[in-house]
């Protein structure tokens, strides 16, 4: 059995703060569930952020790192900065970065491999953009980022990875992929990593769907055989939205 995880993407929001009072306000209603429950929140807010969940069911993670671990690169945050901060999970290859920092499906899977070797979970985000999906290339586009994102990680690492399916013509649209649509890139997506890896694995491994999930159609979207989760941006910032996402 997979366990659900609904993640939050705050993107560049909130204050340390604002992130204190968010937590305040969520943590007695995110139940005991089966539920993973993560934030992932910008690099200023983590360390008050792991220390306000702390004895909450809420995982802390990041939204990027850099695959070297120190050196000359201005602006940077390492996976080692991270593991000190003991965040349980990083976004990769968010559609975001790849768009607007020049991330390669090369610079995802150096970055996936670092924090796997940090035993930071990450979530590999993968997915098309609008001219690709009517030009019908939506799997050959999945398929290519998520062979090129694992390549050459073992197969016992692939398991412990979380991948994001965000067609990027749903993020932050109100435009949300129908279910069933999301649930047959989704189930082919499980197909590819069965392909690199081993059935058992591909079985194993949680793959999240991303683009306009909020409150209102999260329980349909989680009722569907191959998505185990939701990677949300804009309805993740409302304690309220929050709440009834993690206990759709
Ligand atoms: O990573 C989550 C994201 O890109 C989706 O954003 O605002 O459409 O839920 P949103």
């Amino acid at each position: 059995m997979r366990k659900p995880i609904i993640a939050g993407n705050w993107k560049m929001h909130k204050t340390i703060n604002e992130a204190k009072s968010f937590v305040e306000e969520i943590k007695g209603s995110i139940k005991e569930t089966d539920v993973e429950a993560v934030i992932c929140a910008p690099y200023t807010i983590l360390k008050d952020l792991k220390e306000v969940t702390k004895g909450t069911n809420i995982k802390v993670g990041a939204q990027n790192m850099h695959f070297e671990e120190n050196g000359a690169f201005t602006g940077e945050i390492s996976p080692l900065m991270l593991k000190d901060l003991e965040i349980d999970y990083v976004i990769i290859g968010h559609s975001e970065r790849r768009q607007y920092f020049n991330e390669t499906d090369e610079t995802v899977n150096k970055k996936v491999k670092k924090a796997l070797e940090h035993s930071i979970i990450p979530i590999m985000c993968v997915g098309e953009s609008l001219e690709e999906r009517e030009a019908g290339d939506t799997k050959s586009i999945v398929k290519s980022q998520v062979e090129k994102g694992l390549e050459g990680i073992n197969h016992e690492d692939i398991k412990k990875i979380v991948v994001a399916y965000e067609p990027i013509w749903a993020i932050g649209t109100g435009k949300t992929a129908s279910s069933e649509d999301a649930n047959e890139v989704i189930a082919y997506i499980r197909e590819v990593i069965k392909n690199v890896s081993s059935e058992d694995i591909s079985e194993e491994i949680r793959i999240q769907y991303g683009g306009s999930v909020k409150p209102s159609n999260v329980e349909e979207i989680m009722n569907q055989s191959d998505i185990d989760g939701a990677l949300v941006g804009g309805a993740s910032l409302e304690p309220k939205d929050f709440i009834e996402l993690v206990n759709f």
